[in-house]
């Protein structure tokens, strides 16, 4: 049995060991309801050495990791209930100041434990909901009474049902508005945190203020279709370094947190793999090894939008600020959902001066840290040159071969505002508003043979040396490599003049796509566009 080592978090006891290695216990199954976890492949890890275990209301899996505790100790696997460490979190249905003692003492009951030793908010918005519900509806999600929660937090850890509070899916900055009021800080930030998303600023800002990180999904949640992906597990930096010294690509992922110095929940219900996954301790990465972990590129995985609801809102991309915001078209749609095609009372001009002023509002706010527009004709920015306070950073427009929009971009560069291409392929592929124009021109067809590329290379090349930025979209991964694939090599002089002499033909019009009927406001954008 592995002994697993501990670290020390702030507790009602001054400060208390915590194993750095918590059993995870969320599946997909049992959010969805479909499945219950068995107490028995918990009892397995108590076997092993497992003594830390994170559940929360939302897995459903409190009652089983009650009922292994009990069982362990009926076993005689463990003495007493102090020797193992339970960490459940606060969903967001309750996350209200009068719901929070409710909420953990409802997770004391499925526990069947007195205490938890750890209780997190998981989410740092709230859901208005009786019951949890994955997705959760639109409407039923606002922001969270920070305040007001941490103060029920506060009231379980003085109650003696908690020794620890903390809090999930926090940001620096959310941290630091907690700090200050609370009369206890919080002990642990869990995030999702792995050599792929290594949250470097956020760990290093808790160590500052005496918070120990918990990292989420340190193999990516991998198999795990909800919210995982193989990312960590096929990343080749990793997996060089597993293969050079003997271990397992999990083992890397997992030993190069336990260096970082954060509390790890990783899950896994299978014999052989809880096993592997402790044995981490007894080795260590090089230098050489974590500087090539350092040189990872790095991305976040799980987003609220898409997980935990799927529709807009404005909490949707879980940031706290985004980088270009842009005015999706130059109209309003009188519509509280999003519906389309939008029907035709519902269009109606924009006050651009208004909105543009709402936009001002917003990066002046750090809400974004750039604004623009899309779908603007040159005459539609120059209205709004005329008043900005500040100028439109871009302008998002159908940009490709067959449809090079040279005046529009030379204005642009003029006005200081930089075009991005959307559509660079023609949205091949796409019946909404896609079509195979650009991937069938013999043109380009005749340009990607001899130069051993493909059509969609030609393109995206043609359109970067048009010195405008590119929205290209692939979900398939060759694909996606190869839309990269387009910076060491150049569409010499003669290309460029056969691309040159490509007849041009717009392809997303307003009126088809937006809407069916005739409409003035949407003809008279459809023409300046031409
Ligand atoms: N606070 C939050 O918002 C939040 C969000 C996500 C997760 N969490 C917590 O963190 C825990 C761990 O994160 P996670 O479940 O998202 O992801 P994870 O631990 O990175 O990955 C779990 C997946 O990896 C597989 N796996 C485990 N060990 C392996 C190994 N050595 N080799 C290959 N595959 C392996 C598991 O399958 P097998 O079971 O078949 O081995 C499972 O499908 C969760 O269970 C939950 O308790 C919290």
């Amino acid at each position: 049995m592995t002994t697993i080592p501990v670290t020390k978090i702030s507790s009602s006891e001054c400060s208390r060991p915590v194993p750095v290695i918590a059993m995870g216990t969320a599946t997909e199954s049992s959010i969805a309801g479909i499945e219950v976890v068995k107490p028995s492949i918990l009892i397995e890890a108590v076997k092993l050495g497992y003594r830390h275990f994170d559940t929360a209301a939302i897995y459903q899996t409190e009652k089983p990791v009650g009922e292994a505790v009990a069982e362990a100790l009926r076993l005689g696997l463990i003495k007493s209930r102090s020797e193992v460490f339970i960490t459940t979190k606060l969903w967001c249905n309750s996350a209200d100041r009068h719901l929070v003692l409710p909420a953990l003492k409802q997770s004391l009951k499925n526990l069947g434990l007195e205490y938890v030793d750890l209780y997190l908010i998981h989410w740092p918005f709230k859901a208005n909901q009786e019951k949890s519900e994955l997705p959760i509806p639109n409407e039923c999600i606002a922001a969270i009474d920070i305040k007001a929660v941490w103060e029920g937090m506060e009231e379980c850890q003085n109650l003696g049902l908690t020794k620890s509070i903390g809090v999930s899916n926090f940001s620096a900055k959310r941290i630091e508005q907690i700090l200050s009021f609370a009369k206890i800080p919080p002990a642990v930030n869990q995030v999702e945190m792995n050599p792929l998303w290594q949250q470097k600023k956020l760990n290093r800002f808790c160590k500052e203020n005496g918070i120990v990180v918990t990292a989420y999904s340190p193999l990516g949640a991998t198999g795990n279709n909800a919210w995982g992906h193989n990312r960590v597990m096929e990343c080749d930096i990793l997996q060089g370094i597993a293969e050079s010294k003997g271990k397992t690509v999990a083992q890397i992922s997992l030993r190069w947190l336990y260096e970082q110095g954060v509390i790890i929940a990783v899950k896994s219900f299978n014999t052989e793999r809880m096993k592997q996954n402790l044995d981490i301790f007894d080795w260590s990465l090089t230098e050489e090894e974590l500087n090539k972990i350092d040189q990872i590129p790095q991305r976040r995985h799980l987003y609220l939008f898409g997980f935990i609801n799927t529709e807009h809102n404005d909490l949707n991309l879980g940031l706290e600020y985004v980088d270009l915001y842009l005015i999706h078209w130059p109209f309003k749609a009188n519509q509280e959902k999003f519906e389309l095609p939008i029907p035709n009372e519902c269009i109606a001009a924009i006050d651009i001066k208004a909105v543009w002023e709402g936009m001002e509002e917003c990066q002046n706010l750090g809400l974004t840290k750039s604004i623009g527009v899309s779908n603007f004709s040159a005459k539609r920015i120059e209205q709004i040159l005329s008043f900005a306070k500040i100028p439109p950073a871009v302008n998002q427009v159908e940009m490709n071969p067959l449809w090079q929009q040279k005046k529009l971009n030379r204005f642009c560069k003029e006005n200081g505002i930089v075009v991005t291409a959307y559509s660079p392929l023609g949205a091949t592929g796409n019946s909404a508003w896609g079509h195979n124009r650009v991937m069938e021109c013999d043109i380009l067809q005749g340009i990607a043979k001899s130069k051993g590329k493909t059509v969609a290379q030609i393109s995206l090349r043609w359109l970067y040396e048009q010195g405008v930025i590119i929205a290209v979209k692939s979900f398939n991964t060759e694909r996606m490599k190869q839309n990269l694939d387009i910076f060491d090599w150049s569409l010499t002089e003669e290309e460029l003049n056969k691309i040159d002499q490509i007849p041009q033909r717009r392809h997303v019009y307003l009126i088809g796509s937006m809407n069916t009927e005739h409409n003035d406001v949407l003809t008279e954008i459809d023409a300046e566009l031409d």
